[in-house]
């Protein structure tokens, strides 16, 4: 296998430079690269390097920004290790996640409970484990908090459209800015700190508008809570950032406004510290942004076939030994980069659904319905490199739906610069 020539590496530059979306689609990356053309089986491998550099480049966009990974979308112990080292805190959503944020460095203070869904045992749990900060979005929830966590601080989630996202998120979490008033002034009343607001826009939000909304959001809610004499030290904007490598269900790359996302959240933070009428920090959950594409799948061809399918078109399949059950669980939303041996590339392609080895029919790209380019001389048994896989894949596996077994986890550490001087 051999890259695309003429690309330009993202980590020649200076860092922290942000790469270049088109650097990110099109090519893995000289580390992550070699480590999947050596490798013999399949397996999938995180670039640290790579990782690091994209923390440095959101703070750099970001200045000052508490940066705490949803753990969830990596949660890959040398992952959390390299964050952790680099002054990054953790969003956990249970007490299992809460103990390996601990494992990988992590200082309590660094860790929020940021799941509005938790039980009384899981409260008392996380407290024990010197977590201090919880989201809510109910007076239900802040009530149980106050019982078994006394004296935490909240911040409350407010609801979002999910618009302009392509996993949503909404209505099963956030509150309206009315029920965040109540629920922030029920925690005061129970003699906890009302200290923040969240959001989340919406995982792989494509749009600068969904955070424009969000502030707006935000500012009324400030502004109501202030009436009532609470003054939250900080907003947490949550997930939602997007990855810039995946592309869309018919294989087209999905180029997400980044820039534009970033210009909104800036002057959306200068916004509501014009508000505030004390320092306002600002907190974020990246998930997949971090990782997304800085991990690739080193898959293999089962088959590519050509059957008449019902519609009595005929329509050619390529089957590959990893799938939604086993890495790509998000394959019915997105389609990743497929890199195949060089000496393909000297025979045709033909248009292919792409689908994962298991007997269950969602196994699929697009849930079976959009076929993407893939190369007509495919065989039984050749590698295939899955780009930007790096997102929920360890997360999203099943145990062995099919006696398939999760990938095995390899971490490249490279060569890992100096953390920058920003630590929060
Ligand atoms: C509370 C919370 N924060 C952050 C994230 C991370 O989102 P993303 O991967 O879109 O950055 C999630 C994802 O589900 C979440 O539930």
């Amino acid at each position: 296998m051999s890259l695309p020539q003429g690309r330009e590496d993202p980590r020649a530059r200076p860092r922290p430079t942000r790469p270049r979306a088109a650097a990110v689609r099109d090519s893995p990356g000289d580390a992550l690269a070699a480590a999947l053309a050596t490798a013999g089986t399949d397996r999938i491998v995180y670039d640290l390097t790579g990782i690091a550099h994209q923390y440095d480049a959101l703070l750099a966009e970001l200045p000052g920004t508490r940066v705490r990974f949803a753990l969830k979308a990596c949660p890959v112990d040398d992952v959390l290790r390299s964050l952790a080292v680099r002054g990054a805190g953790f969003d956990a959503a249970s007490p299992a996640e809460i103990t390996q944020a601990l494992h990988a460095g992590a200082e309590p203070g660094r860790i929020h409970y940021g799941n509005t869904v938790k039980s009384d045992h899981d409260i008392a749990e996380a407290h024990r484990l010197g977590v201090r900060t919880f989201a809510t979005d109910s007076v239900e929830d802040v009530t149980a908090i106050a019982r078994h966590a006394p004296g935490a601080r909240v911040f409350c989630r407010l609801a979002t459209s999910g618009q302009g996202a392509l996993w949503g998120l909404n209505r099963k979490f956030g509150c309206t800015p009315d029920d965040a008033v109540l629920v922030l002034r029920t925690a005061r009343a129970a003699g906890l700190v009302p200290a923040g607001l969240s959001v989340h826009v919406g995982s792989q939000q494509m749009t600068g508008e969904a955070w424009q909304e969000a502030f707006d959001t935000l500012a009324g809610t400030l502004t109501a809570l202030a009436g009532r004499g609470i003054v939250p030290d900080h907003v947490n904007l949550g997930g939602g950032l997007p990855a810039l490598g995946y592309r869309d269900r018919h294989g087209n790359p999905l180029d997400p406004p980044l820039d534009k996302i970033f210009t909104v959240i800036r002057e959306g933070t200068d916004r509501l510290r014009g508000l505030a009428s004390t320092p306002l920090a600002l907190v974020m959950e990246p998930g997949r942004h971090l990782v997304a594409d800085h991990g690739a799948v080193r898959a293999h061809v089962l088959r590519l076939t050509r059957r008449r399918q019902p519609d009595g078109e005929d329509a050619h399949w390529l089957y590959l030994s990893c799938g939604k059950f086993n890495g790509l669980y998000e394959m019915d939303q997105v389609t990743h980069r497929l890199v195949f041996p060089t000496h393909h590339a000297e025979a045709g392609r033909v248009r292919a659904v792409v689908a994962g080895p298991t007997c269950d029919s969602d196994d699929a790209y697009g849930g079976g319905r959009h076929p993407v380019s893939v190369p007509r001389s495919v065989a039984s048994g050749d590698p295939v490199w899955i780009l930007s896989a790096g997102a929920y894949a360890t997360s999203y596996t099943t145990q062995g739906f099919n006696g398939i077994r999760p990938l095995p986890c390899v971490c490249l550490p490279g060569t890992v610069p100096d953390a920058p001087e920003e630590r929060h």
